[in-house]
């Protein structure tokens, strides 16, 4: 979420659509147990039951990371502020702290997560007495957290950490046995011609 510093900032909601069609909550003991297939169609599933684990669970942990962590400042919908809304403070975070003609992409090199310790993390989470951990695994700017062959260059491990942050974080939260692991997907795209909405 915003720092204190940032809260004043106005920032346009994300549409409601996105937010109801891209959370992807992993159901992960389902495939072991062969449960139902679903269409895709809203009528399949809106049909689907939530497990029950989830609706026990009360309180858990979704992290947004990815290249726009590298400036950190209002939200993950960062480049679309500053580039495609062009709101001012972010025009002007950019001016003020980057060179002139730096591109998001020049960002991607700079997510280094060299603290990032994947057992530290799950330690955190644990004694938080949150059930589950999703992460984002690939958010609107399309860099993905894990070297997707889909996503050449512009993911995780072929720039930036050069680690299968998905893998890391998967492995380490599996390993705590009152946590549950799921990802969070985004089909959309802002700047990529064929994973547009219209927005
Ligand atoms: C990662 O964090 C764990 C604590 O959960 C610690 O034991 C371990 O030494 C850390 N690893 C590194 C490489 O810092």
């Amino acid at each position: 979420m915003l720092p204190p510093e940032l809260r004043g900032v106005p920032l346009p909601p994300p549409p409601p659509l996105l937010l109801a069609l891209l959370l992807l909550l992993q159901p992960l003991q389902n495939s072991a147990r062969g449960a139902k297939r679903f269409d895709p169609t809203w009528e399949s599933l809106d049909a689907r039951q939530l497990p029950a684990w989830f609706d026990q669970a009360k309180f858990g942990i979704f992290i947004h990371w990815g290249v726009y962590s590298v400036p950190s400042f209002g939200s993950e919908w960062f480049w679309w502020y500053w580039q495609k809304e062009k709101i001012q403070n972010f025009v002007n975070f950019m001016k003020n702290n980057y060179p002139p003609g730096f591109k998001y992409a020049d960002f991607g090199p700079l997510f280094s997560t060299k603290f990032f310790n994947a057992s530290q993390w799950a330690d955190i989470f644990q004694v938080s007495g949150a059930k589950y951990v999703v992460l984002t695994s690939k958010h609107h700017e399309g860099f993905t957290l894990w070297g997707s062959e889909y996503s050449w260059n512009w993911n995780a491990v072929d720039e930036g950490p050069k680690r299968d942050l998905v893998k890391e974080l998967e492995g380490a939260i599996r390993k705590r046995t009152d946590l549950r692991f799921g990802l969070y997907y985004s089909l959309f795209e802002w700047f990529h011609p064929t994973r547009l909405l219209p927005l």
